[in-house]
Parts: structure tokens; C-alpha cells; sequence
């Protein structure tokens, strides 16, 4: 009874649905980003095109699961996540498909994108070294020379479980092979100042305290102390210096909010609109300045970032092994004990 109830509910939802895709222009996104302030950047689109966004948010895992459970039934047109590694497992799901915009392929350097069009980079960030001035003076100017000895028992950098290190390991395991990964990894584990606790600001503000000398965070959580007073980091500041990794060889480690359509879109038309949108000026000013990230279209620069500077970032290790070397870097972060 309370089945076929359900059923027949159902069933007069997805009319309704269907009915209001006809009528009505919508789109619908799934997204990991979670920032209220991305209302105004929606409200923009809709303003410009008429076109209704209805957002749904959740962790990246859990929005992948629900896209892998709705299947062809997904009202999902757009799906945005905030780490590349995880728009790679979307991928590798099939749960996306081109998006087929010249104007997207025009203002997105290749290296930011899928070479078949299945997402492309709407931002960037760095991971970047960290250091206390007062106590560091020849800070590490590689990934790889975190792990040299000299610098036993001043690195802080958060646990294993991040898919920021994630991403950052398979890049390493790229750039390296496994083996010298996973002797890096060890040799990092070994020049830890403390056993990994908290989120990337919690290793920033290590420097502060001074129980880190050396610290692995993302480029925005550093700038975000200057905007708003962070307790244990923004009195800090001036005592901090940065590095950017590999400027001699293959460059800065970047992450990317990445956004892709959906595989089984309702509306494809609205959803590569929107795609668009999300490379236009405004929406590229938003997304970076909003988090201090870095704009991934070509030829913008950003306020908020002007504080760090310009860097060269790796543009030869393809995002896609962020997720295919996943599973290795997993392994070697057991082996070695990186908690
Ligand atoms: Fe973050």
C-alpha cells in the first residue's frame, strides 16, 4: 500500500518535473563548494539569462554517490567539486560527459582542462611551503626537499586522510616514481615537528605558536588571515615567509575547483550556459577573490592574490593522475605511517 502510494508520488513528481522542464528555463547543480556568498554569483546568471539555478551541496563523495544512485534519473546538470582528484573519480564513474563549448576551450588553459571536454578548471590553488623567518633560513625550495634531513623535526603538515595530500602525493609519484614517493613520504614523516593534527590552518598557525618551523598549506588559507582576524595566525604574519615549490623544474602543485556536466543532464542547453558563465569576468573575479583563489582563465589577474605573487605552476603532470595514482599513494602513506 505504502509502496505503491510511493510509487504512484513518484511518478506524478517526475511529470511535474518533466512539465517544468519544458516551461520553465533551470539548471541544476551539485556542488562541493559550500560558500554563502555564492548566492550573488547564481542570482548574476540568472539575471543575465533568465535561467533558474537550483543548487543541491554536499561533500564531493557523497554528491558522486548520489549521481552513481540516480543514474540516467539524475536531475543533476552541472557538477562542481573543489579538488581535481575527485572530479577524476566523477570521470572514471562515467558520471559526466563533454560539455562541447569552444568558448570554455578558448579561455581555459589546456593544461586546467579534460582533453575531452568531460570538466575544466574554474580556479586554482597552490600548495605551498610555509616557514617561520625568525627560525628557517634556508627554507625547503622543492616538494621533494621536505623530506632532506636537515629539516628533522620542523615539518607540520595534516594527515594522510586529506585529499589535498592526496593529490599532492600521486602528483609526486608522477613527477618521481613510486619508489622515491615513498621514499619521500618517509622521510617527511620523519621530519615531523608534531603528529598531523588539524586542517591546513592548524599547521599555519604552528608557525605562530612555534611548534612548527616549517609548514604545508594551501596558498587561500594564508591570505584569509589577512582579510579576517584568524585567532593564532593573523598576529602572526609578519613572521611568515613562503616559498613556491619546483620554480626550477616542473613547477607549483595546483589544485583546481573543476565543474563539469552532468552525465545524464536534463538540461544540457542551460547547463553549458552556466559552464560558460562560470569563465566569464565576473564569475571568474568571484570565485578567486571570494576564496583568494587564482583565475583559471587566462590573462585575469585578482586582487587577492597579488599578495603572494605570480608562479610558475606544474603544468606537466595532468590532473587526471591525481586520481589514478590515488590509490598507490594511499598505500605508500600506510607503508610509511603518515597517520
Ligand atoms: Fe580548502
Amino acid at each position: 500500500m505504502i509502496s505503491s502510494l510511493a510509487a504512484r508520488l513518484a511518478a506524478a513528481t517526475s511529470l511535474i518535473a518533466l512539465a517544468g522542464t519544458a516551461i520553465s528555463a533551470e539548471v541544476n547543480v551539485y556542488s562541493s563548494r559550500h560558500y554563502d556568498s555564492d548566492d550573488a554569483l547564481y542570482e548574476e546568471f540568472t539575471k543575465e539569462t533568465g535561467i533558474t539555478v537550483n543548487r543541491i551541496e554536499g561533500k564531493a563523495d557523497e554528491l558522486i554517490a548520489r549521481l552513481e544512485a540516480e543514474g540516467a534519473n539524475s536531475p543533476a546538470d552541472v557538477f562542481i567539486t573543489v579538488d581535481a582528484g575527485r572530479m577524476a573519480r566523477a570521470e572514471e564513474a562515467d558520471l559526466v560527459q563533454p560539455y562541447g563549448s569552444d568558448a570554455i576551450n578558448e579561455a581555459v588553459p589546456e593544461y586546467l582542462r579534460h582533453p575531452d571536454d568531460l570538466w575544466f578548471g574554474v580556479s586554482q590553488r597552490a600548495r605551498i611551503i610555509f616557514y617561520a623567518k625568525d627560525r628557517v633560513d634556508s627554507p625547503p625550495q622543492t616538494y621533494e626537499a621536505l623530506a632532506d634531513p636537515e629539516y628533522k623535526g620542523q615539518i607540520c603538515i595534516r594527515s594522510s586522510s586529506n585529499i589535498y595530500n592526496q593529490s599532492l602525493l600521486a602528483s609526486i609519484i608522477e613527477a618521481d616514481g613510486a619508489e622515491a614517493a615513498k621514499e619521500w613520504a618517509a622521510g617527511v614523516v620523519d621530519n615531523f615537528a608534531r603528529e598531523p593534527q588539524g586542517g591546513d590552518t592548524d599547521q599555519l598557525k604552528g608557525l605562530v605558536s612555534g611548534e612548527c618551523d616549517i609548514a604545508v598549506s594551501n596558498h587561500y588559507y594564508f591570505l584569509r588571515a589577512f582579510d579576517e582576524d584568524v585567532e593564532g595566525l593573523t598576529s602572526g604574519l609578519d613572521n611568515i615567509g613562503w616559498v613556491w615549490p619546483n620554480q626550477d623544474g616542473r613547477g607549483t602543485h595546483v589544485n583546481l575547483t573543476a565543474a563539469a556536466m552532468a552525465k545524464s543532464a536534463p538540461h544540457p542547453e542551460e547547463a553549458k550556459a552556466l559552464l560558460e558563465f562560470l569563465t566569464s569576468e565576473f564569475a571568474q573575479q568571484y570565485f578567486a577573490e571570494q576564496n583568494n583563489e587564482y583565475p583559471a582563465v587566462e590573462g585575469m589577474t585578482n586582487d587577492s592574490t597579488a599578495r603572494l605573487g605570480d608562479f610558475k605552476p606544474d603544468t606537466t603532470t595532468p590532473t587526471a593522475v591525481f586520481a589514478s595514482n590515488a590509490k598507490d599513494a594511499q598505500a605508500i602513506f600506510n607503508e610509511v605511517n603518515w597517520p
